[in-house]
């Protein structure tokens, strides 16, 4: 059995202030070693960081069933999110990621296609009106959000009740990131003021979804599918499961983080990126225009987006938006040789493995021409959509709304960071996103623009 590495600390808080201070600087100083694990202490708990790809694939792939999520974030996430797939427990999970499966194949991909397009579309008519810096970032996340929504409802929600929804689904994860950033609350039980709001903005995010659903089960048939409808039909074709109304409700309120925040944290990057490298921006107007010219691009022009697909990888290599993930062991276990005590808490970081220089030449550098030729080495040290069972079920989704959107924007629009910006990354509120917004100036571009 090999020694794991063992985070020299203080006596009674361990490591607890360096990770308070900065946990991603924190623990990619400690990946430092060839350990394949390292271990290190939070006051009394114990963690430990996985520093090998052989582990990462073990604890995501090959011994996966021993491996649940736990911790604090997903008992936070339970409590104010719901049961979700994200946190569902294994026999749980199983059952509904098959019957959920069919509604983000690429049969389904297609017709969420037009809706993005257009979302974009009239969205970004109102950047034409924008005069010197202005802050994009709240822009592009109100973008996601509002594609978000509409993809999961539909028109046969009315604007009205979507704008509602939007408003609660935002305190509501304003709310999941205050209770994971304060480390410690009560069980949602106890009547705090704090928890009884809480139960209460919960309530109201179920009951405009119930109501919903129920006119959807009741109502007239209007010929439109949308999302939820998919998932109200999905079946288990083995058999014949369904998810019941409470199994949905769970999916919407969980719906915003896991599918808006990270697909607005990619953009966002990737807006940044871009205009940091003109020569790679370049590249992309070049495909633009060789593949759509300055109609919109669609579903069936995404497989032709090469460069712009490498950029959007490449983005998501530099700043993974679901940068650290974890999970606990159900029994003991051994990874590359160190053991691993039953109920350890286990953290994987795709930032460190996508960031390290034992897998990345340059790793600091935006190279989007690296993903034409990826090693079967940096295959493995790249999963920004996580892996193995458990892995992103959006991720098609995610590819095709960044694709689109970073598309039309780049149609309509030039921009350049404002003077003096300095990429910070931000991970207080549990996603990796740029610290200071998007400062940019733009320039609106007239049809025939991109040619030139
Ligand atoms: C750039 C955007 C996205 C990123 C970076 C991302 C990242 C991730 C990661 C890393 C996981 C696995 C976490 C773990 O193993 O603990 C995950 C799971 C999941 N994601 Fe995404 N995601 C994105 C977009 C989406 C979208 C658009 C949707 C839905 C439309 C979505 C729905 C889910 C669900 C339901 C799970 C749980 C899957 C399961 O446990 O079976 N995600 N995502």
């Amino acid at each position: 059995m090999q020694t794991i590495k063992q985070v020299p600390g203080h006596l009674l808080l361990g490591n607890l202030s360096d990770f308070r201070k900065d946990s991603m600087e924190f623990l990619s100083r400690i990946a430092e070693t060839e350990s394949p694990v390292v271990r290190f202490r939070l006051l009394h708990m114990d963690c430990y960081l996985l520093n090998s790809l052989e582990g990462v694939n073990h604890v995501l792939v090959q011994n996966h069933k021993n491996y649940y999520k736990g911790g604090l974030p997903f008992k936070v996430a339970k409590e104010i999110l719901g049961n979700g797939l994200p946190m569902a427990d294994f026999e749980n999970w199983k059952k509904r990621r098959k019957i959920m499966n069919p509604v983000f194949h690429k049969k389904a991909l297609d017709g969420y296609a037009g809706l993005m397009q257009q979302y974009a579309l009239r969205y970004l008519d109102k950047w034409s009106r924008h005069t010197g810096v202005v802050d994009i970032a709240p822009d592009v996340f109100n973008m996601t959000m509002e594609i978000g929504t509409d993809v999961l409802f539909g028109k046969a929600m009315s604007q009205e009740e979507k704008t509602r929804l939007i408003a609660l689904e935002k305190r509501l994860i304003a709310t999941f990131v205050a209770r994971v950033q304060a480390g410690f609350s009560l069980p949602l039980a106890v009547p705090t003021a704090k928890n009884r709001e809480a139960r209460k903005l919960i309530r109201e995010v179920d009951a405009v979804t119930y109501k919903y659903l129920q006119s959807r089960l009741d109502g007239p048939d209007d010929g439109e599918v949308n999302m939820l409808d998919l998932l109200l039909m999905a079946r288990d074709e083995d058999n014949n499961q369904t998810l019941n109304v409470a199994e949905i409700m769970d999916e919407v309120r969980i719906f915003t983080v896991a599918a808006v925040d990270t697909s607005a944290a990619t953009l966002s990057w990737l807006l940044y990126y871009s205009a940091a490298n003109p020569d790679c921006e370049r590249k992309a107007r070049q495909e633009l225009r060789q593949v759509a010219g300055d109609r919109p691009v669609g579903f069936e022009d995404l497989p032709k987006l090469r460069y712009i697909n490498n950029m959007i990888q490449e983005t998501m290599r530099l700043a993974p938006p679901a940068w650290l993930f974890s999970r606990s062991s159900l029994d003991a276990d051994v990874i590359g040789g160190c053991p691993i005590p039953k109920g350890a808490n286990l953290l994987i970081s795709p930032y460190n493995m996508q960031n390290s220089p034992r897998y990345w030449p340059a790793p600091e550098t935006f190279n989007p021409d690296r993903f034409d030729a990826l090693t079967e080495t940096q295959k493995s040290a790249y999963f920004p959509f996580g892996e193995g069972p458990r892995k992103c079920i959006g991720y098609r989704f995610a590819m095709m709304e960044i694709a689109i959107l970073y598309s039309v924007i780049l149609q309509r629009y030039a921009w350049t960071m404002a003077p003096g910006y300095v990429p910070e990354k931000d991970i207080t509120k549990s996603l990796l996103l740029p610290k200071n917004g998007l400062p940019v100036t733009l320039k609106h571009l007239e049809v025939g623009e991109l040619r030139s």
